[in-house]
């Protein structure tokens, strides 16, 4: 057998072929789990189809060829009226979905627990976010539901308001009830953040898309729970939506690669053709498979998010996709026998929760696995519920634009009363930010952020330099 070897000045090659060589049983993305269901025709070497805008190979710019074909597939197959392929993630999506709905100062109501991207969009489109808040779950800790009453009415509070975003399923796979938004909001644009569920649309058992449910605009992950190469994403417009799709592709024009890669493109074309030929029935499979695995974990003492939570703190559903369990004061711990003593890689896990997720490339053999290990590990006792609270949500003096270019400095926390904050501060769990930049530090929120350090809670968004230090806006005088 040949021996690889690599020479020392390429860590990150070495880095992947290390960590691939221990072979690890994958429950975290990309969805193809290292199968070769996107790429099916594709054997030749990587080289020969690492390919550019060459004559016959149309331009993701302005298609009329071959990819304006895949992309119209991908739309027939996913029930939208157009598609737009992606090959810098969700991200891309989410935020060309943004400046082609926004404009500066526009106000749009966005969920607090939104991805980092959404973040972003608000820094490149100069738009006004008004927040509205998860539920978080008691004994998780994490923002799993959402209340359709809360988005509604704050909706219907704000005359002015432009767009709705929707993040659905959450990153732990749950949905809300979202279907009374759309008759209940004619307004303006509802833009759908559902990285997590592109596999929605191709089977019946899965909790429906919001291509369905009356958004305008919706952001798929294809590279997370179906079969395309990391990156792979899709943007698409609802199939009743009366959105411009000019808007679309100015803004995808402002925010894409004028390089993207084939090999993605094709990754596309490939997961969604396969979802829509044995989506149905390999996803019914796995979504019986995860529901005995989480039954029998549940009979031997692990606390798992099953069906019994549907109906509890705004949770209408749950993507068999993803498995949560609960494992007070162990994540991080059980996550690490699992990847030493059996070889299971989880997708993510912190002390108090361990999230796995099936994707494409599954089989019911993986979750065969999955389940002898936990059960061979044995139940984490459940935590008592904890007792929750969020301080108000503090006022905003600047938009994300305005606060992103303002001049910033480090102060202590204990100071931080009245100043306009500088960083993004949320406990994890939930990761729900208490304060973003732009908004003013209340006397509330910093007795609440010091109480919860002292309690151990750990911080995304704070400096330990002798004490607690956090980003503020430098005051101008002006
Ligand atoms: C809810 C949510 N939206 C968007 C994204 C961005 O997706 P991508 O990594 O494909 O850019 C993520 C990434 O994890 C996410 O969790």
């Amino acid at each position: 057998m040949e021996v690889l070897i690599i020479p020392d000045d390429l860590p990150l090659t070495a880095g992947m072929l290390a960590h691939a060589a221990k072979q690890r049983l994958s429950f975290h993305t990309p969805g193809h789990k290292g199968r070769r269901i996107a790429l099916p025709f594709i054997d030749q070497a990587l080289g020969d189809l690492d390919l550019t805008e060459l004559p016959g190979l149309d331009d993701l710019h302005h298609p009329s060829g071959i990819i304006a074909q895949a992309q119209g597939n991908y739309a027939r197959w996913a029930g939208a009226k157009s598609s737009y392929f992606l090959v810098n993630g969700a991200t891309a999506g989410i935020q060309a979905a943004l400046a082609a709905a926004l404009d500066p100062g526009d106000l749009v109501l966005t969920p607090r627990n939104a991805h980092k991207s959404v973040y972003a969009a608000m820094v490149i489109t100069g738009a006004k976010p008004v927040y509205y808040l998860p539920e978080i779950h008691p004994e998780f800790g994490l923002p799993l539901g959402q209340v359709p009453d809360k988005v509604l009415d704050k909706a219907g509070a704000l005359p002015d308001l432009r767009a709705i975003i929707v993040l659905r399923p959450t990153y732990y796979g749950t949905v809300w009830d979202m279907s009374g938004l759309r008759p209940g909001w004619t307004s303006g644009v509802i833009i759908a953040d559902e990285a997590h569920g592109a596999h929605f649309p191709f089977c019946s058992r899965l909790p429906e898309s919001a291509l369905t449910l009356g958004a305008d605009l919706v952001v798929q992950g294809t590279h997370k729970t179906l079969g395309a190469l990391t990156q792979g994403a899709v943007l698409h417009l609802g199939r009743e939506s009366s959105f411009a799709g000019e808007r679309i592709e100015r803004a995808l024009d402002l925010l894409q690669t004028t390089s993207p890669s084939y090999l993605i493109m094709a990754s596309l074309e490939g997961a969604v053709w396969d979802a829509s030929t044995r989506g149905e029935q390999q996803w019914t499979g796995l979504a019986e498979r995860a529901q005995q695995l989480v039954e029998r974990l549940t009979a031997g003492g692990w606390r798992v998010l099953t069906e019994r939570d549907v109906g509890t703190y705004g949770i209408a559903g749950l993507d068999p996709a993803k498995i949560l369990l609960h494992t007070p004061a162990s994540g991080v711990r059980l996550a690490r026998d699992l990847a030493e003593s059996f070889g299971i890689q989880a997708e993510l896990w912190d002390n108090d929760n361990i999230l796995f997720l099936l994707g494409a490339g599954d089989s019911a053999d993986s979750l065969e696995k999955l389940e002898r290990a936990l059960l061979r590990l044995g139940a984490v006792q459940p935590g008592a519920a904890r007792k929750l609270f969020q301080p108000s949500l503090p006022v905003q003096v600047l938009t994300p634009r305005h606060a992103y270019f303002a001049p910033k400095s480090e102060i202590s926390l204990t100071e931080a009363a009245g100043k306009i904050c500088g960083g993004t501060l949320a406990p994890y769990p939930p990761g729900v930010p208490v304060i973003v930049p732009g908004e003013v530090f209340s006397q509330e929120i910093v007795e609440y952020i010091c109480w919860s350090l002292s309690q151990g809670v750990y911080w995304q968004g704070i400096r330990q330099k002798g004490d607690e230090q956090i980003l503020i806006i430098k005051e101008t005088g002006a």
